[in-house]
């Protein structure tokens, strides 16, 4: 493995102290990144001392001074409508491989698509996506339809529980769920435009059963998902009476204890000519996950695994099912793979 640091940008934040955390007990060296240095040494202080580094979005020297010295960044500062570019340029200008949490569409469809060529071809792997809602949904459905032919569409279902949503996230949700111009994919095409929300019914099995889903909501797998699974039609949903319970957008100061307490089942429905199939992860605490999902991204890469230089979904970068398997065996999740439907 590389000796050299992996950085952490937005340490100060929910889930880079997650991130920063599970570096540091894994034994690796971190650099806590981001745009205010007191707030930065609070965070280091609490790890038992690490090195600062303190890099503001407007600053792109100070950034790729950053990208310079470490082998990986973990991109954890949010929105990424707001903090997204800059931070990727830097990283791939210095060859620095780098993986995000975005859940934010146009941030990932910028960086497959419109991310300056030079600045992608530097030599750095980056993998967007990687985190709960996005990543978890493009791996289950790589995961699922691994030998499927003929995919008419493919759904990632989020039912989740007592998700108190952190500043970032809030804000997050706020600018998604105001975008007049989401990008959704069907009819083997991605479309940019107003969509009308809805409810549907999502078919999860017991004990969840059939939920009112919010559909579609604006994440990723609309983005990564049709670059490795030849679907007609892909769309992500999530339980409705997840934004409805108490306390949903009021957990900005909540303690982590309680933030842990999320329940949630990713279910991922792909629906074929002849039947099709379905896969799931059932467990708790999606901030966790999504902090684990990165560090072993961002490990595999400081230590020369990956698919080599350019930009990838999360089941571009990683074999599904080994990559899922092995984030199981860390304990948060129980996997379930895969379930024949139909004929
Ligand atoms: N897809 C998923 O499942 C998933 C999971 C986890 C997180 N996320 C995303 O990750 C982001 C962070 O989430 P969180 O829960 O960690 O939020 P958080 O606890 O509110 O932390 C936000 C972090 O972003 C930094 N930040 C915000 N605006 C910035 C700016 N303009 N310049 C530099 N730094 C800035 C903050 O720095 P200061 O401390 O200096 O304010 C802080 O470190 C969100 O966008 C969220 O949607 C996604």
């Amino acid at each position: 493995m590389s000796s050299s640091p992996i950085a952490v940008y937005g340490a100060t934040g929910h889930t880079g102290r997650l991130v920063a955390a599970e570096l540091r007990a894994r034994g690796l060296e971190v650099i806590l990144a981001g745009r205010d240095a007191a707030r930065l040494k609070t965070v280091s202080d609490e790890l038992g001392g690490a090195r600062v580094h303190e890099a503001p979005l407007d600053d792109p020297d100070a950034l790729r001074a950053l990208t310079a010295e470490a082998a990986v960044l973990i991109h954890c500062a949010g929105p990424f409508t707001d903090t997204g570019r800059p931070v990727a340029l830097a990283a791939a200008e210095s060859g620095c491989h780098y993986v995000d949490h975005a859940l934010e569409q146009h941030h990932t469809k910028w960086m497959f698509d419109t991310m300056p060529a030079p600045a992608r071809d530097a030599g750095s792997t980056m993998i967007t996506a990687m985190s709960f809602y996005g990543g978890m949904g493009d791996l289950l459905a790589a995961a699922v339809a691994a030998d499927l032919t003929g995919i008419d569409r493919v759904t990632s279902a989020y039912a989740v529980s007592g998700w108190r949503l952190t500043t970032g996230a809030r804000k997050t949700a706020e600018l998604l769920f105001a975008d007049t111009r989401r990008i959704t994919y069907d009819d083997g095409a991605q479309h940019v435009g107003y969509v009308e929300p809805r409810n549907v019914v999502f078919p999860f099995p017991p004990p969840l059963g059939p939920r009112t889903m919010i559909a579609p909501i604006p994440s990723s797998e609309v983005v990564t998902v049709p670059r490795h699974v030849p679907a007609r039609r892909v769309e992500a949903q999530l339980t409705a009476h997840t934004f409805e319970e108490e306390g949903a957008f009021t957990g900005d100061a909540v303690d982590p204890a309680t933030r842990a307490g999320s329940e949630f089942t990713v279910a991922v429905q792909v629906i074929t000519e002849d039947g099709g199939a379905a896969g799931r992860i059932t467990g708790r605490d999606l901030w966790r996950l999504s902090a684990l999902a990165s560090v072993e991204a961002a490990v595999r890469l400081a230590g020369g695994q990956g698919p080599g230089p350019g930009v990838f979904a999360p089941a571009e970068a990683f074999a599904a099912e080994p990559f899922l398997r092995d984030l199981e065996a860390l304990g948060l999740f129980r996997l379930t793979l895969p379930e024949r439907t139909g004929r």
